[in-house]
């Protein structure tokens, strides 16, 4: 007999980040599921799902280039936020990265960033090990704090990966955005703010530091890189930001549109 997938959520919450994680579980589902027989593994991806509908915590991210500054303004941001008035009395702040946001992902980002010689990965294990972090980091980090209704705030999200093996290395892009939808199951944050530097900055502020493996790129990757941040920003409706500017300048403007986006 045929297989067939029957897939059914009630959303008692109207926000527009709920229908946009209802639909994409759907498709993370049906992208998982395809011809499995009904019911099979529906309670993996049917109970995640409505799982999101309980999630009252926010989730921000910040992307950019390497160099950018998004670590100097999570530190800001992890000082500001807690005190900005926006979050509950009761959340907490859960200040996260992409790779290595879990205890597994440490051991991915050693794998990815710093493998010795022989171990270094091909470009799809690159991207699989990605990949591999964000499930892991959604699930046992991010997806929870939001159940308990904590705010997370991330340096780097899945845009990083579409940016740097996407445009970068020029995998499938379309490969990429099932894997996303499989590794986030439809997770997607409330805010991503893209700190946009040209390369040649970046490469300044990073001159005479030591550089991980993906930084050792050069010039001409790190630019289709910042490229692809540019699409992505336009594609996804990112808040994008002059990272030239002083960091308390730009401390400031990440404040206003983090008040501007979630009050
Ligand atoms: P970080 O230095 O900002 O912590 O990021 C580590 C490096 O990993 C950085 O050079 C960007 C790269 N990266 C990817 O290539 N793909 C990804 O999906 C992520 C999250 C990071």
């Amino acid at each position: 007999s045929k297989p067939f997938l029957g897939f059914w959520v009630q959303l008692d919450c109207s926000s527009s980040r709920c229908r946009s994680v209802a639909a994409e579980s759907g498709r993370a589902a049906l992208t998982t599921l395809s011809g499995f027989v009904d019911g099979l593994e529906l309670d993996h991806s049917g109970c995640e799902c409505l799982g999101f509908t309980n999630m009252t915590g926010r989730f921000i991210v910040l992307e950019g280039i390497d160099g950018c500054g998004k670590s100097t303004q999570i530190q800001h941001l992890a000082q500001w936020l807690p005190s900005s008035g926006l979050m509950p009395s009761t959340a907490r702040l859960i200040c996260t990265r992409e790779p290595g946001g879990s205890p597994l992902g440490q051991s991915i980002r050693e794998l990815l960033l710093h493998a010795e010689a022989d171990q270094t990965p091909s470009v799809t294990s690159e991207l699989l090990l990605y990949a591999a972090d964000r499930a892991q980091h959604v699930d046992t980090v991010i997806r929870p704090a939001l159940q308990r209704g904590d705010w997370v705030l991330s340096d780097r999200f899945a845009g990083s990966t579409l940016a740097y093996q996407g445009y970068g290395r020029g995998l499938d892009r379309q490969l990429i955005t099932r894997l996303e939808s499989i590794a986030t199951a439809g997770l997607e944050p409330d805010l991503t703010m893209w700190l946009m530097v040209p390369v040649e900055v970046s490469l300044q502020r990073r001159c005479g530091v030591k550089q991980d493996r993906i930084e050792a790129e050069g010039c001409a990757f790190l630019q289709r890189v910042a490229d692809g941040f540019a699409s992505l920003a336009e594609q996804r409706s990112w808040c994008r930001l002059d990272a030239q500017q002083s960091v308390a300048q730009l401390s400031g403007v990440l404040e206003q549109t983090i008040l501007e986006s979630l009050r």
